[in-house]
């Protein structure tokens, strides 16, 4: 996937950047048509993915609402943001906040859309007005935008619990892309306990459709729900960081009902 054709909306920890390309190889393999993005997320998979028909689900309305609107007004998020690259500044969140009640609001999409345009791996909490590397993610967002606009205006999208969106999917035709929250890190609004773990592996292991799940390795007592990986794959640690030292490479553990799949290291 070259740099130009890849699409991003909003920085979000986990988003599987690096990932989507084998997910993409994967998904074409299966032969299937509907790709369910069950854990969406930052939409970076399902923007990427190249399927007919993608269903974006989320649990976060948040998430859900800053779609709808890219889908549904992307001249006037366009046009907003376009003001705030001219301004040169990012206004304080509060004066673009919308209605706290209403989750639904243009606003309400805007707020989104910025706070996850200048957090630095957290869930927006690390907000600074002039950041000059954010204000050059809002202008690529913008160079973006109809793009962006293109895929997500073919999305079906959804605000659902995950046992929702298997019950609503699941055919001979489906394939569900799943990448739940982390066990033992709370970075989500939504995060997973012990049984919606046990939930998932049963929907899974019982699903018609295929499905495709990546864990990080080491995550706990994912080995202990859901057996032994199909198979493993090293992928590099962009987010190096000189004051820590050398970030070794991260060891991703995937689970899938497609027969004789396997991704090797370097591939
Ligand atoms: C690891 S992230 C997914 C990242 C995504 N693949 C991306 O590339 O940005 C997991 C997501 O699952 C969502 N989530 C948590 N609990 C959920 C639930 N019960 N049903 C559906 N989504 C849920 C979280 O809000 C979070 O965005």
């Amino acid at each position: 996937m070259k740099d130009n054709t890849y699409l991003r909306l909003i920085k979000y920890p986990g988003a599987k950047n690096v990932l989507t390309p084998d997910i993409k190889n994967v998904f074409e393999r299966s032969g299937m048509k509907l790709f369910v993005d069950v854990f969406g997320g930052s939409g970076t998979v399902s923007l990427n993915i190249g399927a007919h028909r993608i269903i974006y689900n989320e649990i976060d309305p948040d998430l859900s609402n800053l779609f709808r609107h890219v889908q549904e007004h992307p001249e006037r998020m366009a046009q907003m943001l376009r003001k705030l690259i001219s301004e040169g500044e990012f206004p304080p969140l509060e004066k673009i906040k919308g209605n706290e009640k209403d989750s639904n609001t243009i606003e309400r999409a805007f707020n989104t859309l910025i706070r996850f345009t200048t957090s630095f791996g957290g869930m927006g909490d690390t907000y600074n007005t002039r950041e000059k590397s954010s204000m050059g993610y809002a202008r690529k967002t913008l160079e973006q935008f109809s793009s962006i606009n293109r895929v997500v205006k073919g999305w079906k999208i959804e605000n659902l619990d995950f046992r929702e969106i298997f019950k609503k999917y699941d055919s001979n035709s489906t394939f569900f892309y799943l990448d739940p929250p982390y066990s033992d890190r709370k970075w989500y609004n939504y995060n997973f306990i012990r049984e919606d773990y046990m939930d998932l592996r049963d929907l899974m292991f019982n699903s018609t459709g295929k499905y495709l799940m990546n864990v990080n390795r080491e995550d706990e007592f994912i080995a202990e729900i859901f057996g032994e990986p199909q198979f493993t794959k090293e992928y590099e640690n962009k987010n190096q960081d000189v004051s820590i030292g050398y970030m070794p490479p991260r060891v991703k553990s995937f689970y899938t009902n497609l027969r004789n799949l396997k991704l090797k290291n370097g591939d």
